[in-house]
């Protein structure tokens, strides 16, 4: 089935601000898009032209290189007119509001909006005020969907590239997400599409880093899928199909969350010893920017098991699938 033609039948929605509200089926039609864009990529064809003359402006009021980078080539592969905003270089800086430079952006042609923010919930006030489609590229620690479509696509052509996106692809599969999960929005919306895929989701961390978590797994995520956390590092790589490790975010904590950098690397980092004890060939995952030395030790995060690059590689395809599903219900009469 072609992107196009799934469109038409299943995908439902003209903003992209969280993969909670996303079907399975909603799921696979991006991975299957991604996968239709990769190919379209790697054979060096010609663009795609599915958003020619769209205006897709980028909306960026925090640091980024691989999402904000990642969704300007999409767009311009798929043949948009792409403008990039940073808000430190804008009438921000002047106490411009957000509503009052989305109003901005969109008479200046905007027709898709993708915003970063670190204000959690930034998005959802973006997308009732504009009249195009929104897509959230990091709001606070709430949700980084399409990093967790990206992460899912990588897992779903490594560990099972036959398999149907749209199923639960990861069934038996454990995946193991490590770290700062308190302040990371890529680890809230991995929750909703690996366990919507079936996988077995571990969150590990110290306390502090973990707070909250706890309460959400008892739930079950959707109300009914659980997960679990864990302080018990060796536990959650015990038969790890896959491990996260994520960022540890200084720029977000309050003094007094750990000891220090040190003691965290020594307690919890990623380290060769410690991915030994995943299953043989064990993915390693990492959202970037990495932190090498700390959660991540150098010779893992550039070993052999690591698919940090495929990660950022992947998030162009994606992107393309997820700029082009909106775009397409957003101009649905
Ligand atoms: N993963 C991610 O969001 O990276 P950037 O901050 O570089 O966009």
């Amino acid at each position: 089935m072609t992107v196009a033609a799934a469109t038409a039948t299943a995908w439902r929605h003209r903003h992209l601000l969280d993969v909670d509200v996303l079907s399975p089926g909603e799921i696979g039609l991006v991975l299957n898009g991604a996968l239709g864009m990769t190919e379209v990529v790697a054979g060096g064809s010609a663009r795609t032209a599915t958003l020619r003359g769209v205006g897709v402006t980028t909306l960026f009021y925090e640091a980024s290189t691989r999402t904000r980078v990642s969704f300007e080539v999409a767009a311009r592969r798929l043949g948009a007119e792409v403008v990039n905003v940073t808000a430190g270089a804008s009438s921000v800086t002047k106490g411009e509001s957000l509503l009052d430079t989305v109003r901005t952006l969109e008479a200046l042609g905007a027709r898709m909006l993708v915003i970063r923010h670190s204000g959690s919930g930034a998005p959802y006030l973006a997308a009732g005020q504009f009249g195009g489609s929104v897509v959230n590229a990091g709001d606070g620690r709430h949700a980084h969907p399409t990093q967790a479509l990206l992460d899912l696509y990588t897992l779903w052509r490594h560990l099972a590239p036959d398999a149907d996106p749209a199923g639960p692809f990861l069934a038996g599969r454990k995946v193991a997400i490590l770290g700062d999960a308190l302040h990371s929005r890529v680890a809230r919306s991995n929750l909703w599409t690996l366990t919507s895929a079936g996988a077995a989701v571990w969150i590990c961390g110290p306390a502090t880093l973990i707070d909250g978590f706890g309460a959400w797994a008892t739930g079950g995520i959707g109300g009914s899928r659980p997960f679990t956390v864990t302080t018990d590092l060796a536990a959650a790589l015990a038969d790890a199909d896959a491990v996260m490790a994520l960022r540890l975010q200084r720029e977000r904590m309050t003094a007094g969350l750990l000891p220090s950098l040190a003691e965290y690397a020594a307690r919890y980092g990623l380290t060769r010893d410690r991915l030994s004890t995943a299953r043989p060939g064990a993915l390693v995952l990492h959202p970037g920017p990495m932190n090498e030395g700390v959660e991540i030790a150098p010779d893992v995060a550039n070993g052999p098991q690591s698919v940090v690059t495929e990660q950022v590689a992947n998030g162009v395809a994606v992107r393309m699938a997820v700029l082009e599903l909106l775009n397409a219900a957003r101009i649905a009469p």
